[in-house]
């Protein structure tokens, strides 16, 4: 949605906080005594990433908040109480062909790029799904908080196509290889404590105290050096970056032809008519 577009305001509280709301069509964004609360909101769809999704993504880290130096931090999370974000929209998939998939993809890599770089901290309040997408949005994101039911995975191989949105990257970065190929192969969906262990989340917290958890942290970290927390962010982002590009590019090839393969088309249909796929190798 562009600017102008935006419903924007203030609602000033007797508590004397003053917050300030700035929804999109997809976002509710919310503003709390300097930290900033993104909420997907799709919960119909259990906050799927549709296009219109990434495009006020965009806007919201690349335009909205990209210049804003007085804010703590970002915590993004996710509406109703099932799922943070249960993936990509499976419905926008049946018209992809390779070229469209590969674009898709390179598009959603540089959006949640733009999440990893933001100049303050980003937290994902991981409050039920994470699922493919969802997962790499929670993985883009500097530190994890998970609610005792999150479940996280990354289901792709099941509906014929690989993550497309750094996610074959990012996990390995975070869990290690050993895991990493384990999940991505078998789209096994693991759970709050798993996570944990294996270091995906940071924190696993009582149900609904996702968000508040991700405030406490980003409080803590408001009072520490501004310009050394922006340059911790970069430093870290850079042992990743240096050389891994070339990762990244290779996943967005490579979600492009799985997008043309007929065993895609059955993956996808078959999770929209609630049914198991048939898939041919092709
Ligand atoms: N894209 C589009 N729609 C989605 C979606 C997605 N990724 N995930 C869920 N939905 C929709 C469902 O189609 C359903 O819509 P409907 O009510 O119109 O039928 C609604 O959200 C609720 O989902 P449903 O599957 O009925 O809930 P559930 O509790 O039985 O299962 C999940 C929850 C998360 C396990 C299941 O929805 C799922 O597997 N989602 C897809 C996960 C995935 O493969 N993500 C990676 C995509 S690349």
């Amino acid at each position: 949605m562009m600017n102008d577009e935006w419903v924007q305001g203030k609602i000033h509280h007797s508590s004397f906080i003053i917050h300030h709301f700035t929804n999109m069509e997809n976002l509710l964004i919310a503003e709390e005594n300097g930290i900033v609360i993104v909420t997907i909101n799709r919960p119909q769809a259990l906050n799927a990433l549709n296009t219109g999704t990434f495009t006020d993504l965009k806007h919201c880290f690349g335009e909205h908040l990209a210049h804003r130096t007085d804010i703590k931090g970002v915590v993004i999370t996710g509406a109703g109480e099932k799922s943070f974000v249960a993936g990509a929209d499976i419905s926008e998939f049946l018209q992809l062909d390779v070229a469209a998939a590969a674009q898709l993809s390179k598009r959603g890599q540089d959006i949640f790029l733009l999440i990893e770089r933001f100049h303050r901290p980003v937290i994902a309040a991981v409050n039920g799904f994470a699922l493919g997408g969802g997962c790499e949005l929670a993985m883009a994101c500097h530190l994890r908080i998970a609610g005792e039911k999150a479940k996280f995975g990354q289901p792709e191989v099941n509906l014929g196509i690989l993550p497309g949105y750094g996610g074959s990257q990012r996990l390995i970065q975070l869990i290690g290889k050993t895991k990493a190929m384990e999940l991505l192969l078998t789209a096994d969906m693991i759970g709050a404590e798993e996570a944990l262990r294996l270091g995906l989340v940071n924190h696993v917290v009582p149900v609904g105290e996702e968000v508040a958890k991700a405030k406490e942290i980003i409080e803590k970290i408001a009072t520490k050096g501004p310009v050394a927390v922006q340059k911790t962010i970069a430093a870290v982002n850079a042992f990743f970056e240096v050389g891994g590009q070339a990762g990244f590019d290779f996943e967005s090839n490579a979600f492009g032809d799985t997008a043309g393969t007929e065993d895609f088309k059955e993956g996808a249909s078959a999770f929209l008519e609630k049914r198991k796929a048939n898939f041919k190798g092709m």
